[in-house]
């Protein structure tokens, strides 16, 4: 794609720089519940004895604000910025990308609003009531016809397999967020699923562990793959294996849901093959870190001077990590030990904080000073403190919920040998504080970076155009 026809396109950056903004603001919101939850959970107290503060409702709300407020603003920012360079043709429609921004924003407010007050579906990552989900319906068609549209539209011939990882993504979320909230409503407020018993839980697992596949991976991978080979001046590694890794993942992804449903009443054949298919599942993921990693081939020195760039390769060795763990979990026997302990509370940090939240706030950063007309961002060095805030907090927290989720299980199934449980549970609990503690650090680590990167961008945005020049750009 050459520079100069993009310079001669008028791209609709308005919505991509509202989204982009907002996931800034988002991700403090999130985290910082975040925050609040792993210090409830050393100190009870700290709900205040207010039904709003308390974590059964804070819990939900962070899991949605830093999933579909968070992580939803920089999925619709990067698509839309990627889908317009890549197509080198302006947004389908205006008026429509401006409905997906207040529509989305409405739906996170709703959100806020509605779980502290104990308005809830009670379907995990799905607790909406049926309005917002009827929104959250609207707002992801006009996404997809925006998005599709602008694909349609394009002016080159060529397909780049961002938007084949954004397209997959747009889709399955719009398959599976219908058919997981098909419910009889009986209030404005209260609705009954229309599944019941193992189905139910059946087809809410599908939709989990597709809300991971499609919305947690692959939307992050259309990411990945343009802004990777964008920081490091690189071409992609292997486009071949981008194709190969794209068809695989969501070939093998779509099977894995029952993996969350181990010795349960499923079927004992559907969690088998929810097992294996997870295993396999291993290869394609990994082929598309070792493509993102590669793609640093000759430009390996970066590294050394560019923070931006060593966000979204760390990104890509937690994702890595959490593609590993995650196929490993999914086996019967480890799942046994794994299941109800922290181990999995690590294992869902290593892949949100650490792949979701960086390769993000990677690609942020690369994105911030183009939108509002600066060579780059105001400083480079905030950045830099921002990655290792961010690095060392992520490994405080999962670290500190590997070893408290190994040592939770094997203090629950430990039996003396008159076969009576060694360890009653509240001995679990209490052994597993100073680990809270260490997780509680890295998450102020964590918020603290975010907050560097909140100033840094405004800073960004409002400094006159283009008087960042001067100073020595990153390498
Ligand atoms: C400062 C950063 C963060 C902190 C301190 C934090 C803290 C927490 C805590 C304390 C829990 C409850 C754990 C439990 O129930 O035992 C939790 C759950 C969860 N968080 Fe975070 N979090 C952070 C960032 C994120 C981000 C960025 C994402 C996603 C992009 C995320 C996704 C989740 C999910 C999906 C769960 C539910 C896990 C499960 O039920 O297995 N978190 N988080
Ligand atoms: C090959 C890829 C992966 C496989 C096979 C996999 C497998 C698993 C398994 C077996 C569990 C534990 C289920 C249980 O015991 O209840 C789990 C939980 C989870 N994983 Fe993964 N995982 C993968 C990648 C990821 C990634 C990249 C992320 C995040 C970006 C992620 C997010 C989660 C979440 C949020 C949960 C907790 C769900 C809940 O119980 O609330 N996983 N995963």
């Amino acid at each position: 794609m050459s520079e100069t026809s993009q310079a001669h396109t008028d791209y609709n950056y308005k919505v991509v720089r509202q989204f982009a903004v907002m996931t800034v603001i988002w991700g403090i919101v999130g985290m910082s519940v975040g925050v609040l939850l792993a210090a409830q959970l050393i100190w009870p107290e700290l709900n205040f004895n207010t039904p709003w503060l308390t974590y059964s409702r804070l819990r939900p709300l962070h899991t949605n604000a830093v999933i579909f407020a968070f992580g939803g603003s920089a999925l619709f920012a990067t698509s839309y910025y990627v889908v317009q360079r890549t197509s080198q043709v302006r947004l389908f429609s205006d008026k429509l990308a401006a409905f997906t921004f207040w529509g989305w924003q409405a739906v996170i407010v709703a959100a806020a609003i509605t779980l502290p007050l104990g308005l809830t579906s009670s379907k995990e990552y799905a607790e909406l009531e049926w309005p917002i989900d009827i929104l959250i319906t609207l707002v992801w068609v006009a996404y997809a016809i925006v998005f599709f549209g602008t694909m349609i539209i394009r002016k080159v011939s060529h397909i780049y397999v961002a938007n084949w990882f954004f397209g997959a993504f747009i889709l399955t979320v719009a398959v599976l967020h219908i058919a997981n909230s098909m419910a009889v409503p009986v209030s404005f407020f209260k609705s009954y699923s229309v599944y019941a018993g193992a189905v139910d839980a059946m087809v809410q697992w599908w939709y989990g562990h597709n809300a991971v596949g499609f919305f947690l991976t692959a939307g992050f991978l259309g990411m990945m793959y343009y802004f990777v080979p964008k920081q490091a001046g690189r071409p992609v590694y292997s486009y071949r294996l981008s194709v190969v890794h794209f068809w695989a993942l969501i070939a093998l992804y779509i099977w894995a849901g029952p993996h969350h449903l181990h010795y349960t009443a499923l079927p004992d054949w559907t969690q088998s093959l929810g097992m294996v298919m997870s295993v396999i599942l291993f290869v394609p993921s990994w082929g598309g870190m070792i493509n993102g990693i590669m793609t640093l081939s000759g430009a390996w020195h970066k590294l050394r001077t560019d923070p931006v760039l060593r966000f979204l390769i760390v990104s890509l060795s937690f994702y890595g990590m959490s593609t590993f763990e995650g196929p490993m979990m999914a086996i019967k026997t480890v799942n046994a030990l794994s299941h109800y302990t922290d181990w999995t509370i690590g294992h869902v940090h290593s892949g949100a904080l650490g792949w979701v939240a960086m390769v993000s706030i990677g690609s942020i950063y690369h994105l911030i000073p183009v939108l509002f007309g600066q060579p780059r961002m105001y400083s480079t060095h905030l950045v830099n403190v921002h990655f290792w805030l961010a690095t060392i907090g992520v490994v405080l927290y999962i670290v500190a919920m590997w070893i408290s989720g190994v040592m939770q299980g094997l203090m629950w199934r430990a039996v003396n040998s008159d076969g009576t449980l060694t360890y009653s549970f509240i001995e679990s609990i209490d052994a597993s504080k100073p680990f809270y503690i260490v997780r509680f650090l890295g998450g102020c680590f964590i918020v603290a970076g975010m907050l560097l990167m909140a100033y840094n961008c405004y800073r960004t945005i409002r400094a006159p155009k283009d008087s960042l020049q001067a100073e020595a750009q990153p390498a």
